[in-house]
Parts: structure tokens; C-alpha cells; sequence
């Protein structure tokens, strides 16, 4: 029987107590099956011999807790990135593996090695102290392991094992191991990743993985095991720094009594101290640490815990209590380095929702500054990011939102980007600093407003948004439609996107990033006219559905009327107003939409007009009907 099992058996909780004070690695493995990673973690598990039932049973407890609301201190990203995926219905495929040895605990993040499943690493990693590059010996470093090691070290993982695999197939050549490593080095070098351990192994027969393997005498370094058994680890990193604690839910059982709940993100907290809510920046001193088995004199990163205060001061979930001493920066423009995991490509000015904390924003990438070679390393402009891109951007959220920099603490400066439709995630992200935009400009108040104006005008100011395919109608419906309205009286602008596109918009062509823009532009100029009292009619194809939603966020409910102008395709091209269809066909236009370029019709439009059976002077009176 060994010590350990005697122990359980003996004084069981003389076992549990010396487990629990062993420290705990989390760590991470990158390579592709084919490199041996399930062998390699297979042989870790099995050969270290751990997850006794028990202690299964307790690990599993553990996790299910996990998934609902505590959370172990760094996975507070990580959790809350399951949490919403889970809420969306989707799975990561991340799998978790819990073991131990006689010196430490472990938690291995287990995730698939293809190129398309950088969202899994990233998740990984995200929470890892350490990082298990895994290379095969008779393949040495490929673009794939360069990729994993950028994003290990994006991700902020800074000690790297490069285990190098199969040396068995290589026969156990110390000079195919000694290039390997130091082609490695050469790239991570360039990264900045400097705490490197490489090892020689065989996953298959265990060769360097527990024991020290008796065929490769030249090598000295530690086993994979020895290694992860002693890296150092900054336990205390978390606890010292300054108090991060989102507010996940406030709970309210009697009128009297208000508790902030949530995972301590960083930093400890004691009674009496004084709090910042953020964005809101009102203060407050900590009244009571809260939990089941009565008050705590102190809690520290890593617990969930439930706070009252000694001032009613308005929280709500999403925002975040810190330190007053140490807050959190607010800002809601910020430079961020960004992973693109959706199908379809990010564009800039797309519309789509950050998750930070436990706050949920509406955001955009606002430009792309460059797109990074992982094989490189080098700059590269880029119009769009595509699946797996990683990019420098720029980002601007719809509200300001409490962060740090992912640099100084990955539990508030990361976030994750969920496509506002199909509700995926489509991209994970590091901030690292707030563009200074965010702090000096303020919306200037002024006296005369919106009302005022459109009183002056004696009319509702609206916005029509006319979209469809080129040559269904959409100018000439604009064009009687603005005659009708003028004749009555009414002020009234059209804004077309031929005309636009001859100035305000003439940088812009027909790719996907420049539709996106235009039609952010000419929402935006909308957006300002019906301010100024106007009814503006917009004609515009406006083809993706993303930003007609968008454009239809920035009015009132109300103002916003859609209205499909829908002929079939063959209609349209049977049309054929300027011959651009011909042209298209003749593949001497690109990007024509409906041709070759997508037109998504609208799915609840304020009113859906069959050119085909309406004719023009019809569909204006519905429209007019419409606007009352
Ligand atoms: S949008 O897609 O960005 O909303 P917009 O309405 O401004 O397009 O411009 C469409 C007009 O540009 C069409 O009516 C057509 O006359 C012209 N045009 C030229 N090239 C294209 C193209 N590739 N796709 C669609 N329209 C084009």
C-alpha cells in the first residue's frame, strides 16, 4: 500500500488536510493528436496514479459548483466564458483533468490541437500558469506550434515546457532534440518568451514523462513531471493585488438588507474598508462579509462571497467594487489585441457584444491597425479578420466599463465577443490601454433640442430605411415618396446611396468591410437629420442585416421605419436599370450583390412591399399610412 493510500485509509482527513495545502498548477497543453497529447496526458494521469474515487467525486463536486456561480479565483474568465457559452448552447471542447502527486494538484486543460480551435486554447489558456508545447521530434517546430506559443504568450502564460515527442521515432538523437530546441528558442526569443524548459520524451513508453529515461543519458534536465511538480508558482499574486470583485448578482431577500455577490476577481477585502462601485464611481464601506457559515473577518481572491455596505448607493450586476484607493480604469474606447475564432470575418464598424466581467456591451472594432503573421511575426494591413486572425485593433463599447490591463491583471482586461445574431462566440480579446479619446470627449449640452425643432417644423421627425437589391425600386420609391411628403408640407431629405457614394462616402467601394461602413456613415448623417427635425428617407441596399440593426439602435423606438423594397432577383436583373447585372454577369463587376456578393432581406421589417405587385405611388401611400 503506498503512504498516500494508507493515509486515506488511516486518517482521512489528515489526507484531505495535506491535499489542500499542496499548491496548485494549472496548466495547459497545445500540440495536435497526432503529436501524442492524449498518449502524453494519458501517461500523466495513469502513471502518477491519482483520481481516486474520492477524490474524483470531490474534484467533480468542485467543478459543478464551478459551472453555476463560485469559481476557483482565475478562472473567473474562464468560467464566465462557459457560463455564456453554456447559455447560448454551445460546447467548448475544453476538457478539464484534475490529478495530483504527493507535491501539488493539478489541473490540466486539455484542449484539440487544429487550427480552427484557437478559441479552445484561448480559453485554456487563459487561466494557466504553464503551458505544455508539445512538438514531434521528427517533425520539429511548425506553424502550428508557432501559433500555440504566440497565443500563450498573448494570452499571458509565461512558462513554457517544450515537450518534444516521439524520440523514440528518432532514435533517441540528442542533436534532432538540440536543434528542435533551439529553432524554439530562436521564435519564442522574438516574443519575449524567455522561461523555457525543453525535454526530451516518449509519450508512448513513458520515456521522461514520470522517470528519467535510461536511453537518452545526455539529457539532465527534470522529467515532464518533476518539472510541472516544481516550477515556481505565485500563489499569491491574485490576493496581493489591488480588489476586483464584478458583482454577478445583488441579492435582496427584505427590503432591508442588499448584498453584492460575486467572485473575488483579485485583491481581499475586510470590513470596514472603503469601496468604489464602478462605472458609477459612488462609495461605500464594506458593512458585512457574508457567507452560509456565518461573517468573515476577511476574504480573499478566489472566494465568492456576498457583501453589504453601510450606504445605500445604486449597484447593479455588471459593475465592479474595487479598492477606492486602487480603482479600476473606466473607459470605453481601448487599444486590445484581438483573436478572431467566428466563421464569418470581423469588420470594422460591425456591431457586436463584449463580454467583460459580468457586464455585457455593445461594441465595435473600430479599425484594424495591423493583422500579425504568427510565422513572422510581421505587421500586415488588414481590411477584415478572418477565422483564427489575431490582430491590434481599435475597440469602442456603448458604455464605459471598469478594466485593467490584461498585462496587469488577465481576470479584468480580457473579454470575449459574441456575434449579436447567432449569438456565438466569435472572438476573444486583451485590452491594454484606453485610447485617450475616451476621456476627453464629452457630449456638450445644449439648449435647444430634438423637440424644439421638429415643434418648430410641425412634424414627427422620422427616419424610412429603404433597403434591397439594386433595381428594385428603392429610388423610385424615395423619390415620389419625398415629392408626397414635400407637397404636404412636410421637410423632408433623401439620402441615396448612389448620391452619397459621390461624396461623403466616395472613399468607399463594395467590399464587405466598406458596405458596413457606408451604411454606418449614412445612419449616422440619418441619425443627425431627424435630429434636426427632418424626415430623412434613406435608400441605401444596405445588404447585412448586423447594421440595419444597428442603424436602427441609434433612433427611438418608433422613429426607425423598415421598409423591404423586395423584387426577386430575376426581376431586378430583368430590370436592369444601368446594366450593372449584365455587367456582373459578364464578371466584369465584382462583389455584385445578389451576384456574388450576399443580400440578407430582413426578417421583421415595419413593412415588406412587393415591388412586382405594388406599383410606386401604392407603396408610397402604405408608407405614408405608416407614418400617420
Ligand atoms: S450598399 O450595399 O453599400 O448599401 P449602396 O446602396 O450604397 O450599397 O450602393 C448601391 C448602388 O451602387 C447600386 O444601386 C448600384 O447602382 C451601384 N453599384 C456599383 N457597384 C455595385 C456592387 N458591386 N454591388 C451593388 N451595387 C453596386
Amino acid at each position: 500500500m503506498s503512504h498516500r493510500s494508507e493515509l486515506i485509509a488511516s486518517d482521512i482527513d489528515a489526507f484531505l488536510a495535506q491535499h489542500q495545502h499542496k499548491s496548485l498548477l494549472r496548466f495547459i497543453t497545445c500540440g495536435s493528436v497526432d503529436d501524442g497529447k492524449s498518449t502524453l496526458i494519458g501517461r500523466l494521469l495513469y502513471d502518477s496514479q491519482l483520481l481516486f474515487d474520492d477524490q474524483l467525486a470531490a474534484v467533480q463536486k468542485d467543478s459543478q459548483r464551478w459551472g453555476t456561480q463560485g469559481a476557483a479565483p482565475d478562472l473567473a474568465l474562464l468560467v464566465d466564458g462557459l457560463a455564456a457559452e453554456r447559455e447560448q448552447g454551445i460546447t467548448i471542447d475544453v476538457a478539464y483533468r484534475y490529478f495530483s502527486t504527493e507535491r501539488r494538484k493539478f489541473i490540466v486543460a486539455d484542449t484539440p490541437g487544429h487550427e480552427q480551435y484557437t478559441r479552445n486554447m484561448v480559453t485554456g489558456a487563459s487561466t494557466a500558469d504553464l503551458a505544455v508545447i508539445l512538438i514531434d521530434a521528427r517533425k520539429g517546430v511548425l506553424t502550428q506550434t508557432r501559433r500555440h506559443s504566440f497565443l500563450v504568450h498573448l494570452l499571458g502564460v509565461t512558462q513554457v515546457v517544450l515537450a518534444v515527442n516521439k524520440m523514440d521515432l528518432v532514435g533517441w538523437d540528442d542533436a534532432v532534440f538540440h536543434r528542435i530546441d533551439a529553432d524554439f528558442r530562436a521564435y519564442a526569443a522574438q516574443l519575449g518568451l524567455a522561461d523555457i524548459v525543453s525535454i526530451p520524451l516518449s509519450a508512448l513508453d513513458g520515456d521522461n514523462v514520470i522517470s528519467r529515461s535510461p536511453r537518452m543519458p545526455w539529457y539532465s534536465g527534470p522529467t515532464l513531471l518533476e518539472q510541472l511538480e516544481t516550477c515556481p508558482l505565485d500563489e499569491t499574486r491574485l490576493q496581493a493585488g489591488p480588489l476586483r470583485l464584478p458583482v454577478q448578482w445583488v441579492n435582496r431577500p427584505g427590503p432591508d438588507f442588499r448584498a453584492y455577490c460575486g467572485l473575488i476577481a483579485s485583491g481581499s477585502v475586510r470590513p470596514g474598508e472603503l469601496l468604489r462601485a464602478q462605472p458609477s464611481g459612488r462609495q461605500a464601506r464594506v458593512a458585512r462579509i457574508v457567507t452560509t457559515d456565518g461573517d468573515l473577518p476577511l476574504a480573499v481572491a478566489g472566494q465568492s462571497v456576498a457583501l453589504t455596505l453601510d450606504a445605500e448607493i445604486d449597484i447593479s450586476r455588471g459593475d465592479m467594487l474595487s479598492a477606492a484607493t486602487a480603482p479600476a480604469e473606466v473607459a470605453d474606447q481601448f487599444e486590445c489585441t484581438l483573436v478572431w475564432m467566428g466563421d464569418d470575418p470581423m469588420l470594422p464598424g460591425r456591431p457586436y457584444r463584449l463580454k467583460i466581467g459580468a457586464r455585457t456591451v455593445g461594441a465595435s472594432f473600430t479599425a484594424i491597425k495591423h493583422e500579425i503573421n504568427v510565422n513572422t511575426l510581421e505587421h500586415l494591413a488588414a481590411p477584415k479578420l478572418a477565422l483564427n486572425g489575431i490582430a491590434v485593433c481599435n475597440l469602442a463599447l456603448d458604455a464605459a466599463v471598469p478594466f485593467d490591463a490584461y498585462r496587469e491583471l488577465r481576470e479584468t482586461g480580457g473579454f470575449i465577443v459574441i456575434d449579436r445574431i447567432t449569438l456565438n462566440t466569435v472572438g476573444a480579446g486583451m485590452l491594454h490601454f484606453a485610447l485617450r479619446r475616451a476621456h476627453n470627449i464629452a457630449l456638450q449640452p445644449l439648449d435647444v433640442g430634438r423637440a424644439d425643432r421638429a415643434a418648430l417644423m410641425r412634424q414627427t421627425p422620422r427616419c424610412v430605411w429603404l433597403t434591397g437589391l439594386s433595381g428594385a425600386g428603392k429610388s423610385t420609391l424615395a423619390n415620389l415618396l419625398q415629392s408626397t411628403l414635400h407637397a404636404q408640407g412636410r421637410h423632408v431629405y433623401v439620402l441615396d446611396g448612389d448620391n452619397l457614394r459621390h461624396g461623403l462616402n466616395r472613399d468607399l467601394g463594395f467590399t464587405a468591410a466598406d458596405r458596413v461602413e457606408n451604411v454606418r456613415r449614412t445612419a449616422e448623417v440619418a441619425r443627425l437629420m431627424v435630429d434636426a427635425g427632418l424626415i430623412v428617407i434613406v435608400s441605401l441596399i444596405s445588404p447585412y442585416r448586423a447594421e440595419r440593426r444597428l442603424a436602427r439602435e441609434l433612433f427611438a423606438p418608433g422613429d426607425f421605419v423598415e421598409v423591404f423594397v423586395d423584387a426577386p432577383l430575376q426581376e431586378c436583373e430583368r430590370r436592369d436599370t444601368k446594366g450593372l447585372y449584365a455587367k456582373a454577369r459578364r464578371g466584369e463587376l465584382k462583389n455584385f450583390t445578389g451576384i456574388d456578393s450576399p443580400y440578407e432581406p430582413p426578417e421583421a421589417p415595419e413593412l415588406h412591399l412587393d415591388t412586382t405587385a405594388w406599383p410606386p405611388a401604392d407603396g408610397v401611400a402604405r408608407i405614408v399610412e405608416l407614418l400617420g
